[in-house]
Order: C-alpha cells, then structure tokens, then sequence
C-alpha cells in the first residue's frame, strides 16, 4: 500500500487485534495514518504490545476487553463502540472454540460459536452503524473464510455456517446501507499461519493444505491485513457487498 496517510484523523475499532490477522490490520492501518481502537479479549499482554506499535507510528490508540462467545460482553462491546466515533470498523474477532464433530455438539457450544462469530459482530455493527449512518460516512470489514464456501473441516461445522452468515450479512448490510454511504465488504482468508492453527489444526493437517494450495505455503497475516485496508480505502469506492478471497488459490470457484 502506498503511505499517503489516507487514514489520516479517522479511527478505526479492530476486533480480535492482540495477535494474527487483526494485529496486522490494526498496525497496517496504523501506518496509513488511522487511530485504531484496539479489541481484545485474553491476552492483555499482546494487546498492550499492538498499542504501543500502532503509538509507535504516529496514530491514538487504546485498548478495549471483552469476551465475544457471551451477550453480555457483546453488549459491553456494543455500547462502548457507540459512545466513540468510528469510521472504519474490522469485524475480525473470530475462533472455533473446539473442534468438534457433529455428534458432540451440545447447544452451549453452538450458541458460543455463533456469538463470537456471527451474532457480536452484528450488534457490534448495530452500534457502530447508529454513529455512521448520522455522520453519513463509514466502512466496514467483516472477516469470514474459506470455511464459508465449502463446509470446513471435520468439526467445524458450527464455524463455517457461522462465517457463511457473515458472508451473506456483508451482502445484507450493503444493500441497507450503501445508500447512506456506508460500505461494507469481507475478506475470506485461506488459511493463515497465525495462533488460530496453534489452537486447531495439526502439522499435518497444514501440510495438506500447503499441497492444495497452488502458491505453495500458508497466508500471512499481513496479507489479509493488506487487503483489509485497501477495503476501508477510497480505491475501493465501487466495491460494495463482495466477499474477496485471499487464499493463495486454494479454491478458485
Ligand atoms: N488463520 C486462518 O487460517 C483463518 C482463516 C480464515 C478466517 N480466519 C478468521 O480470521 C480472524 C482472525 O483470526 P487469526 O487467524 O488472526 O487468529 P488469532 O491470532 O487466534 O486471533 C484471534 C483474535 O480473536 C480474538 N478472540 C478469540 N476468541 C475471542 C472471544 N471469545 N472473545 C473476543 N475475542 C476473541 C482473540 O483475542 P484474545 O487472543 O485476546 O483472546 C484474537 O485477538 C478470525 O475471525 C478467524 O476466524 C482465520
């Protein structure tokens, strides 16, 4: 991305900043200019270092706690977001929580994979939408997945349904609220070497995704983030509704 500080005096709420993809979204935003407003839910730590990194170069930052698999800190989330002026907002947080076969799955799991996947990121945005459609500008990011278009893996079925309905929320918002001037896309990442796969996947498993993948290797967290912040800038003025997919060729269609 060229650093023209086209960000410049716009603030912008990541969610799920303190590692992988919304670290890297939070400092590549950082260094087009933006303040960036830093979610996180465990690990203060991590957070505090993506702070002082985005301080570092020359943006506001600040951090913000809350647990996105309950309402409870969805809606400690939501309201803090709609007591500040956000322009760009990243729906990134996201997790499988567990791998879990079909068989296995008990509703408290599913309704805590569809919160911190699907339903915080809609009240989050319910929030955030109230101050942009007033201001009459805003943009926002949902990060879904590959998983979305064909089922995911064993066990993580609640997942891909859960990042497909982001998909088809991205498309929904659009419709709303493109006419009020407010632009909402997703990015879909293929796989990605971040803590994600620390937690879910296995040596193996990545193996095979690096065979099936054209380019060769896993996604890095900056390449989302690159693509994420080109969504939230001017260029992409006429891209409205869409679902990129970032995935090194591993699924094409
Ligand atoms: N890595 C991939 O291959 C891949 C592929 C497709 C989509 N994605 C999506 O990309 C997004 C970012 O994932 P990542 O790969 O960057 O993984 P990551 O490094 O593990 O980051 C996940 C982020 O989500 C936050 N989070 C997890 N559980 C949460 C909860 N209960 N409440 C609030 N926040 C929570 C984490 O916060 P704390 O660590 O502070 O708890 C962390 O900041 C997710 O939506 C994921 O589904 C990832």
């Amino acid at each position: 991305m060229k650093s023209d500080h086209s960000f410049k005096n716009l603030t912008a709420l990541v969610t799920g900043a303190s590692s992988g993809i919304g670290e890297a979204t939070s400092i590549a935003l950082a260094r087009e200019g933006a303040n960036v407003i830093i979610h996180y839910n465990s690990k203060r730590a991590e957070a505090e270092a993506v702070l002082k990194k985005v301080q570092a170069l020359g943006g506001e930052a600040e951090l913000v706690q809350a647990d996105l698999t309950s309402l409870v800190g969805t809606q400690k989330l939501s309201k803090f977001a709609a007591s500040k002026t956000i322009d760009i907002l990243v729906n990134n947080a996201g997790s499988l929580i567990a791998r879990t076969k079909v068989l296995d799955f008990t509703p408290e799991l599913w309704e805590r994979v569809m919160m911190v996947n699907l339903t915080s990121a809609f009240f989050v945005t319910q929030a955030v939408l109230r101050g942009m459609v007033e201001r009459k500008h805003g943009v926002i990011v949902n990060v879904s997945s590959v998983a979305a278009r064909f089922g995911g893996g064993v066990g993580a079925l609640a997942y891909s349904a859960a990042k497909a309905a982001v998909s088809a929320m991205t498309k929904g918002l659009t419709k709303e609220f493109a006419p009020l001037n407010i632009r909402v896309n997703a990015v879909s990442p293929g796989t990605v070497d971040t803590n994600y796969h620390k937690s879910f996947s296995t040596p193996a498993g990545l193996d095979g995704v690096r065979a099936a993948t054209p380019v060769g290797r896993l996604g890095t967290a900056e390449e989302i983030a690159d693509t994420i912040v080109f969504l939230c800038s001017d260029q992409a003025s006429f891209i409205q509704g869409q679902v990129i997919e970032v995935n090194g060729g591993f699924l094409m269609a």
